[in-house]
């Protein structure tokens, strides 16, 4: 297990991809993706709607018929059965019980998992959502049924965090306290890969992957990209790459104060 208190360098990288592509139909969906997340940090996953955000999420936790290359999580192929208790997955839609409460729902993805006693209370605790927890998910609000589901991922205290766009739909003050959850998290070890359409949340992340149909177009630190693009706003940088990838010139940005340890581009030549 990836030992959270070790230098993260000498532990495995949390994620690695190797010419990763998923086909669907006669689409390349995932195209001959490479990547190398070494350290855990909170990783945001950026890209339009239909980029393939979430068909690389479920390949990365095992659940996507993948057509070609290796996906290695935490040293381990990804959907190797022990993963299941090291990886918290969330999917975009909340995948949680209408008709169980709060505390029903987690104590029974805890059975599924195996978490240890006192688990269930901690995860309501952290997700706050102690004042509804004997309350029926059905009667929650949309922030308080994702925060349900995300407190299913906390069980057994994951090594690595996939969670596919946890803060669609919530007011901002939600969005800032999950952000504040998710950094208090990955200062505790935790590895998190957080997708989002919301480019503001791109300056709350450790490091950026950009995508666009199919492509990782980045991989660099929220200053990075803005140093690289010029520009001022994550939003406004985002279109600048976009701009540059569709003139086949991507490649040349993004290269200025880059940390060695795979700040690398990705999908370029
Ligand atoms: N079952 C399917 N069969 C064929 N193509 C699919 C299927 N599901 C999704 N796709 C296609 O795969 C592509 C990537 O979809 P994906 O859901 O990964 O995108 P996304 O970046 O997560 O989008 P969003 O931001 O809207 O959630 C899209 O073009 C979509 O049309
Ligand atoms: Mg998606």
């Amino acid at each position: 297990m990836l030992n959270k208190s070790a230098p993260t360098t000498e532990a495995a990288p949390v994620i690695e991809l190797r010419g990763l592509t998923v086909r669907r139909g006669r689409r390349d969906i995932l195209r001959d993706l490479d990547l190398s997340i070494p350290a855990a940090e909170v990783v945001g996953l950026l890209g339009p709607s239909g980029c393939g955000k979430s068909t690389l999420m479920r390949s990365i936790v095992g659940v996507q018929k993948i057509t070609a290359g290796t996906i290695t999580v935490l040293g381990l192929g990804a959907g190797t059965p022990s993963l299941r208790h090291r990886v918290g997955y969330v999917t975009q839609s909340a995948s949680v019980y209408d008709d169980l409460t709060v505390e029903q729902n987690i104590a029974y993805f805890s059975r599924i998992i195996g978490a240890p006693p006192g688990d269930i209370e901690r995860v309501i605790t952290t997700t706050d959502l102690v004042p509804y927890a004997r309350q029926l998910v059905g009667s929650l609000s949309g922030g308080q049924r994702s925060r349900v589901s995300l407190a299913a991922a906390l069980l057994g205290s994951p090594d690595l965090l996939v969670l596919d766009e946890p803060t669609v739909g919530l007011d901002p003050v939600l969005r800032a306290d999950l952000w504040s959850m998710f950094r208090n998290l990955a200062a505790d070890g935790t590895g998190l890969l957080i997708s989002s359409h919301v480019m503001d949340e791109a300056t709350r992340c450790d490091r950026l992957l950009l995508m666009r149909d199919g492509s990782i177009l980045a991989d660099l630190t929220p200053a990075e990209l803005l140093e690289s693009t010029g520009t001022t706003s994550a939003d406004e940088a985002f279109l600048t790459l976009i701009e540059h990838a569709a003139g086949a010139d991507a490649s040349s940005l993004g290269e200025a104060g880059r940390p060695t340890h795979a700040r690398r581009r990705i999908g370029t030549p």
